[in-house]
């Protein structure tokens, strides 16, 4: 096991670069899935959920090459199975994304229920009514979702509730079945656009990604493409606040200042001087103690859920008072507690957690419970006087790219140890 030893207190100064999203590089390896040739993927993130996804789909026979400067050749016509086995999904409940593409490629798939996770329940019902809607036989037999159909049919599909991988996997199901299908109240995250983005360049037909009624027009068949994913919207956000929080100046490069309107916005009323180029972020807290900021999450454009644990590591050490509400999830606080060992004074009222800013954090021994999570107590470590030890950190390389090494690179002292 690894932990990270960070010793707080220092102004972070200068420029990282971001890394490709992996919120979006899951679909889109998983969409490889729907080629009837090789794909070619670039910006893949050094990720761990990133490795898990390609053993998911070597384990089906699916050949993938790395190739050079973060990119993977997928090859699906290697296939062998379509089986998603308990083992891996029950690792990463993102798994259940080749759901839509095995079946709409090949006719059947067997995945692994993710059951639930630190986050919340987090069902996958909509993903597989929507399925049904499309004319799939689905049972739900041991654990396992076991699907079948001759050819997807286009439907009309309004989700209950607004879901980006439920929206992600609809929508690659739907781009090889018969006739057209609509998607009402789909996700609008920048991820989904990504995703319709690459099914296009393998000569997909999806209309209005990015809006709540997203239109896909089944075709008989998906070419290989070259594509290149999008930037990591929250693992920019997550360098603002680390220069926010520690009084710093930092320069975000290679990002999408477009995709962060709701991040940039509290980030300037919590006192942040912020300028913009066309793929950077810099921001300016002149040495300054941030202001408490009121957060209420929602999906996009809203303020994500996944920025929300890191709010919560600012408005910790900031003045004032500051609200955080999560909306999206039932259960994403496991922060709390563990930002409160370090000396954060914090409230949880149902979904509200209610932050009174302290003077100083103090360096404490604390645990990461989910990737979020994860990263706000590092954010918290960066900023609590003397030394903080954050144990369980694989939740933290499932979803950040070599995160020591970026921090390191703006002056904080941050070292992983193996124990
Ligand atoms: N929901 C249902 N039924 C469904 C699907 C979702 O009730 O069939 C509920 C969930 O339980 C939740 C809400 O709908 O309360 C929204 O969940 P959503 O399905 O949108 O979440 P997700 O698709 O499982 C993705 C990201 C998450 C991110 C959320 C919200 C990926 C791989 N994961 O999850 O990312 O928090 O959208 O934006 O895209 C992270 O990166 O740390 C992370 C957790």
């Amino acid at each position: 096991m690894n932990k990270l030893i960070i010793r707080g207190g220092i102004p972070l100064s200068g420029q990282v670069q971001v890394s490709g999203a992996k919120n979006a590089v899951l679909p889109i390896l998983a969409g490889a899935l729907l080629a009837s040739g090789p794909v070619i993927i670039r910006n893949v993130p050094h990720l761990h959920d990133v490795t898990t996804t390609m053993e998911l789909l070597g384990q089906m026979g699916v050949s993938l090459t790395m190739g050079e400067k973060m990119s993977i050749e997928v090859d699906p016509t290697t296939i062998k199975n379509t089986f998603a086995p308990y083992e891996v999904v029950k690792t990463m409940r993102a798994s259940i994304l080749v759901l839509g593409p095995l079946l709409a490629r090949y006719g059947e798939a067997e995945v692994s229920l993710p059951g639930g996770c630190a986050i919340g329940a987090r069902p996958v019902d909509m993903h597989l009514s929507g399925l049904a809607a499309m004319g799939a036989k689905i049972n739900v037999e041991q654990g396992y979702i076991k699907a079948r159909v001759d050819r997807l049919k286009g439907a009309r599909i309004v989700m209950d509730q607004v879901t980006v991988t439920g929206t992600e996997n609809l929508m690659m199901a739907a781009s090889l079945a018969s006739g057209t299908s609509v998607i009402e109240n789909a996700a609008r995250e920048p991820e989904v656009i990504d995703l319709a983005n690459f099914i296009n360049a393998m000569g997909g037909r999806i209309e209005n990604a990015g809006t709540d009624t997203i239109t896909i027009h089944g075709v008989e068949k998906l070419h290989g493409c070259d594509y290149t994913v999008l930037p990591d919207r929250i693992e920019t956000g997550t360098y603002l606040v680390a220069a926010a929080i520690t009084g710093g100046k930092v320069l975000v490069k290679y990002t999408d200042p477009k995709l962060l309107d709701a991040v940039l916005a509290k980030l300037v009323e919590a006192g942040a001087l912020i300028d913009i180029g066309d793929d950077w972020i810099e921001l300016d807290m002149e040495g300054k103690k941030p202001n408490s900021v009121n957060i209420r999450t929602a999906p996009y454009p809203g303020f994500p859920t996944d920025m929300q644990a890191q709010f919560c590591a600012l408005n910790a050490i900031a003045e004032g008072t500051g609200s955080v509400t999560e909306t999206v999830f039932e259960n994403r606080f496991m922060h709390i507690q563990e930002i409160s060992r370090l000396g954060a004074n914090v409230n949880l009222e149902g979904n509200t957690a209610i932050i009174r800013g302290v003077k100083n954090l103090n360096g404490a021994q604390v645990m990461a419970t989910d990737l979020r999570a994860s990263a706000s107590l590092i954010l918290a470590g960066l900023v609590a006087k003397g030394e903080t030890v954050v144990e369980r950190i694989y939740h933290i390389d499932r979803g950040y790219d070599h995160i020591e090494e970026k921090l390191a690179g703006l002056g904080a002292q941050i070292q992983r140890v193996s124990y």
